[in-house]
């Protein structure tokens, strides 16, 4: 079973669209809202109608550098709100970041008069997200949640401070940045913004989410979103036993299509049914409680399955302890010069090395 409790809502999978290009108008929140997707989070919502500079969006192999901070403004966003009809539950996100925590409380309640029924605040300054939800909590009758920034400091601190507010969800992480990438024959930025910088996302930020949403969920108990660097199934199941409830896309879906979201799905239905596993819930924060059980050892040595083995030399080319052997049709380990470092198995294309 896919299905998760968010915020009074039953989800028919864990799988949400987040802040992006593809929820920034009503047209496109009813298409991602026809997909295999369980929650939507509008385009950040500021006062103004902005535009980006272009371009604003660049992609390097399955990772994404955008300048996007484009808006249809808030009186547009009132509009939509009052009329659209979709079945896909839909968090209402506010850029936070351009305006004081006041001005954010008053734009949620404009929202919220309109029709919202969860509201997100956003913003790289984690103090100040504290202070927002403080000040709404009074004020918007609604589930509040906050997205946090990447390599948040004094995590621990701003959660409590977060939950004492009254937060009801946090969804980690925005894009990291700024960052820059350069045109190696011009020497020109790819990106239109005034110096050329902008945010990075996509698949090489997922290492970075998985540690950050399995801290938050060692600290806090309110349901937490993963969005950073999920593109497929396997990353979607990290993101869920690191202790994320809901797991978010945005660079996926913008390479790949709204589609991508049904393939996700199918994939974690697959594993729950190989498994044999009801729900999926049961497997949210695993990675913490093996880490509990988790018994630190310095015997660790590789073992190649002359079975599998199909002699390429990719591991002995890697083994820098030179622990592995030429062997007549295989490799083959010695058990003394093998201190365990892993390497080997990461190289194999045959999968043949396993540890003992
Ligand atoms: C083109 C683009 C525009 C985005 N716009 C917003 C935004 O308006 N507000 C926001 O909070 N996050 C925004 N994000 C960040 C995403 O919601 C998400 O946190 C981030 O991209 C990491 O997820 P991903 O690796 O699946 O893309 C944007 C991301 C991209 C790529």
């Amino acid at each position: 079973m896919l299905e998760v409790d968010f915020l009074g809502y039953r989800l028919k999978n864990p799988l949400m669209l987040t802040e992006g290009p593809q929820s920034g108008t009503e047209e496109l929140l009813k298409t991602a809202s026809e997909s295999e997707v369980g929650l939507i989070f509008t385009k950040g919502i500021r006062l103004e109608e902005v535009k980006s500079p272009v371009p604003f969006m660049n992609i390097n192999k399955g990772s994404l550098y955008n300048a996007d901070w484009s808006c249809i403004g808030i009186d547009n966003w009132e509009v939509i709100l009052k009329r659209i009809v979709i079945d896909t539950p839909l968090v209402v996100s506010i850029a936070k970041n351009y305006v004081t925590a006041e001005t954010a409380v008053q734009m949620a309640e404009r929202l919220v008069k309109a029709g919202a029924r969860v509201i997100s605040f956003v913003d790289y300054n984690a103090g100040q997200l504290v202070e927002t939800v403080r000040l709404a909590r009074p004020r918007v009758k609604v589930p509040l949640m906050v997205k946090l920034p990447p390599f948040l400091k004094d995590l621990e601190e701003n959660l409590k401070g977060l939950v004492n507010a009254g937060v009801d969800a946090i969804a980690a992480m925005d894009s990291i940045g700024p960052v820059l990438s350069i045109d190696i024959n011009t020497g020109a930025p790819l990106l239109g913004s005034s110096d050329g910088s902008g945010y990075l996302s996509g698949k090489y930020i997922l290492p970075v989410t998985l540690k950050y949403i399995y801290d938050i969920s060692c600290f806090v108990d309110v349901p937490v979103v993963g969005v950073g660097g999920v593109t497929n199934t396997e990353s979607a199941l990290q993101m869920i036993m690191a202790g994320a409830t809901g797991v978010g896309m945005v660079t996926s879906p913008m390479i790949h299509g709204m589609e991508q979201f049904r393939k996700v799905r199918d994939g974690l239905d697959n594993y729950l049914k190989d498994r044999s596993i009801d729900d999926i819930s049961s497997i949210r924060g695993l990675t913490r409680r093996y880490n509990n059980k988790r018994k630190i050892s310095d015997s660790f040595k590789a073992v190649i399955s002359e079975e599998k083995c199909s002699n390429c030399g990719a591991c002995f080319r890697v083994c820098y302890s030179h622990a592995i052997l030429k062997d007549e049709n295989w490799h083959t380990v010695d058990g003394t010069e093998c201190i365990g470092c892993g390497l080997c198995s990461g190289v194999c294309p045959e999968d043949a090395i396993s540890f003992s």
